[in-house]
């Protein structure tokens, strides 16, 4: 697919940001840094089959999308534009809708990872994994975590099909992911998170304001994300209660995002108890160092 050249993005965006916003000399030297094909390569999972929408859309208008090394190394620098007024503050709401004390978090989409490492700070008793199609996008995560010290796995995987067994986690995170998935993707993502967590987990999701987006179409034409007005379109709450989470509730940040928060219930939609035995937990009773069970 070709990059377009008449999205707000190319035409007025990207020439104010690539010149006076972008410090490219920074981006040049950590680009350098890297031996990409090396780390690349050390990070990719060989088995991994790429979904279709994957490989022949474009994001954020950059030809090839995640696929590039351009696209992992322009990715913080654009993203802290994307996410006004502030990307910390932004972030920090993902964060301060968690209620449970996670013990095993897993990050869906981490993409270079700054979403995952703002966890790890949050929790740093918790054991975290952050997951991402792009071997490019997990090798700045990974160069993140390194220099900020922070110990979290990086794993090279589709978010549909993680591959880890049922209720493995406490906390399943999801940052910017939904506005970038065909929508039948986004509830096949929801489903995953729902087998992955334990009963009692919480699933919280940071993206787009899809109220605002909706009544504010010029939004969705900044940047070439080719789902993006199927998820303004959509709601979120609906696909969480379709999934089979409870306590479903989402809430505005800063008028151009929310955040939605949903848990596990105990009893399934036909009132039976959910079948699942936390098998993968490790037992943390006699450990006063970590956090008992998900807490409410
Ligand atoms: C907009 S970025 C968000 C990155 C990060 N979560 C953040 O908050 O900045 C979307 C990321 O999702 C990844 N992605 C897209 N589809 C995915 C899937 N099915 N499984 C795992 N990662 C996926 C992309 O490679 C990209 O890194």
């Amino acid at each position: 697919m070709a990059v377009r050249k008449d999205t707000i993005y190319q035409k007025f965006l990207s020439p104010l940001v690539n010149n006076f916003l972008i410090d490219q000399e920074a981006m040049r030297r950590f680009r350098s840094s890297i031996d990409w094909e090396a780390q690349s390569d050390r990070l990719t999972n060989p088995t991994l089959v790429y979904p279709e929408y994957y490989t022949s859309g474009n994001f954020h208008g950059i030809e090839g999308g995640y696929l590039t090394i351009g696209a992992a190394v322009t990715y913080d620098a654009i993203t802290q534009y994307a996410l006004s007024p502030n990307e910390t503050w932004v972030r920090k709401a993902l964060v301060d809708a968690i209620q449970v004390r996670p013990r095993r978090i897993l990050d869906l989409g981490c993409g270079t990872g700054s979403m995952t490492l703002m966890l790890k700070q949050a929790f740093p008793q918790a054991e975290i994994i952050g997951i991402d199609l792009s071997p490019y996008m997990l090798v700045c995560a990974e160069a993140k975590a390194k220099t900020a010290g922070l110990n979290i796995q990086w794993r090279h995987d589709n978010a549909e099909k993680t591959g880890f067994p049922d209720a493995s986690f406490d906390l399943v995170t999801i940052a910017l992911l939904f506005h970038e998935t065909p929508p039948q993707i986004s509830r096949g993502i929801l489903q995953e998170i729902f087998r992955l967590l334990i009963v009692g987990g919480q699933v919280v999701i940071l993206d787009g304001n899809q109220k605002t987006w909706r009544q504010t179409e010029w939004l969705t034409e900044i940047f070439e994300e080719p789902y993006i007005k199927s998820y303004a379109k959509g709601n979120i709450d609906a696909w969480l209660g379709a999934a089979g989470f409870g306590k479903v509730e989402t809430e505005d940040i800063w008028w151009l995002h929310q955040v939605s928060s949903a848990v596990k219930p105990l009893l399934d939609r036909y009132s039976e108890i959910i079948p699942e035995v936390n098998h993968n937990l490790p037992n943390w009773d006699n450990d006063s160092g970590h956090y008992p069970a998900p807490a409410y």
